[in-house]
């Protein structure tokens, strides 16, 4: 007999108060749920599961929130690894976001979607010569340098092309951001940016170099940062190093204060953009800077879905949908909490009882929501899985043989698709058999 989990939070958010929370999204008696003004249920009819969609007026309306919390302040780098598609790269570029790019692909992306090389700052530990000459002779607004040892390295490249590349250093503040261990990056521990104590020496040596010009200093303490304590510390740690680089003669114009505002996943609205402005003024107010950010989840998180059916209910206590784990990777790696709502209105209301929403891949971390409050779903039912913008298609994989699903974009009561389902002969189609075992 199936013995139901016990649900691990009494507290949990109903679907009621998932939808209440979010904006851009509204439950309708004959439409269902509803993304601005469109039915999800029939993006999923004509695109079938598992299937992403992205809302461009939440893209757009999110942008414009916090370049208004930060107007005069600091200028907005969208993070693209949080979602790198052309279109959500074109939404960026046509709101006057620059790019934080870490690879040739993103640095690539971001240029065919309209963002000009000016606009984009190349972050990353390890770099390949290739991607900083790529970066070099798009002569992008700079590099953030994460090592003495890039430093050298990049320096010798510019100086070999006969540049000299405006570059910043990225400081590892030793702050720990307070979120997730797996996406905290601002602590001695991790393999991120330069020790603080080195950060001084290495911006004077950078000074001395031909093939660079140091402009200022990045940092970037982590992910899903919902309290402005640690940006605070960090900040502090950053001005102070500012003040000590200028009275040691050494100019320093410019300051990215990295990304990592958080969004409320499960309850509560998220980090407030001027919260982080407050901070940022409070650090950096007085000091004659150039100042930037680099989010990419608050950005994006909550203006995407991934829409999926369920298969079958195994005893009672499974839910399993056909979304899985090489879609949305999320709850897998981090543990990570996704809202869970019913596509149809009569599935959204009813008596709810805690179940496990699975996928269908042979791994037990194949699960999206345990002991979750949900009503009774039959095979058939479609849901979405919500905040699924930020960190989701971007990390997807073909695990399983299985192809990379579609994806669509609605914009008031338009929608388009904007990634065809793959085609399952695309998964070997680079493959070859050699002639030896054939
Ligand atoms: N800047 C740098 C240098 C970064 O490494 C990151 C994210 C960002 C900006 C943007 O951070 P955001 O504003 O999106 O928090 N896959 C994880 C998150 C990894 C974040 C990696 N770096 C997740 O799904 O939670």
């Amino acid at each position: 007999m199936a013995v139901p989990a016990p649900a691990d939070d009494e507290d949990e958010p109903t679907v009621a108060a998932l939808i209440a929370a979010r904006p851009f999204l509204s439950l309708h008696a004959l439409d269902g749920l509803v993304l601005e003004q469109v039915p999800l249920a029939r993006i999923a009819d004509e695109l079938g599961t598992p299937a992403w969609v992205y809302s461009a007026g939440t893209i757009r309306a999110r942008l414009a929130e916090l370049q208004a919390a930060l107007a005069g302040l600091a200028q907005v780098h969208f993070a693209v690894k949080a979602n790198d598609h052309l279109a959500v790269l074109r939404l960026m570029a046509a709101g006057g976001a620059g790019a934080d790019v870490v690879s040739e692909g993103e640095l690539r992306r971001a240029r065919q979607a309209g963002i000009p090389a000016g606009d984009i700052v190349f972050s990353g530990v390890g770099k390949t010569a290739r991607e900083i000459r790529l970066a070099i002779a798009e002569d992008i607004y700079q590099l953030n340098i994460e090592s003495a040892e890039e430093l050298e390295i990049v320096s010798a490249l510019a100086a070999a092309m006969g540049r000299r590349v405006r570059v910043a250093l990225r400081i590892n503040p030793d702050v720990d951001a307070g979120t997730h261990a797996k996406i905290t990056t601002g602590t001695a521990k991790d393999k991120f940016g330069i020790a603080y104590h080195e950060a001084a020496a290495v911006y004077a040596r950078a000074a001395s170099l031909p093939g660079v010009e140091p402009v200022g200093l990045a940092l970037h303490i982590g992910s899903q940062i919902l309290s402005t304590a640690p940006y605070r510390a960090a900040f502090a740690r950053a001005a102070e190093l500012v003040r000590t680089l200028r009275a040691a003669g050494l100019a320093v114009r410019r300051v990215d204060c990295g990304g990592g505002l958080g969004i409320g996943y499960r309850d509560g609205p998220g980090a407030s953009p001027a919260a982080l402005a407050g901070a940022i003024r409070a650090a950096f107010g007085g000091l004659d800077l150039e100042l930037m950010v680099e989010p990419g989840r608050w950005l994006v998180g909550p203006a995407g879905v991934l829409l999926a059916e369920v298969v079958l209910v195994k005893g009672g206590r499974f839910v399993v949908l056909d979304a899985a784990m090489n879609e949305l990777m999320r709850p897998a790696l981090y543990d990570a909490w996704h809202g869970v709502v019913p596509l149809a209105a009569r599935d959204a209301v009813g008596a709810i009882a805690p179940v496990d929403v699975v996928g269908p891949v042979c791994e037990s971390s194949d699960t999206f929501a345990r002991a979750r409050l949900l009503p009774l779903l039959a095979p058939g039912a479609r849901v979405a899985l919500l905040d699924a913008g930020a960190y989701g298609a971007v990390m997807s994989s073909t695990y399983n043989a299985r192809p990379l699903a579609p994806i669509a974009m609605v914009d008031g009561d338009r929608w388009a698709v904007i990634r065809d389902r793959q085609p399952h002969a695309d998964l070997w189609a680079g493959e070859r058999v050699p002639d030896f075992i054939a």
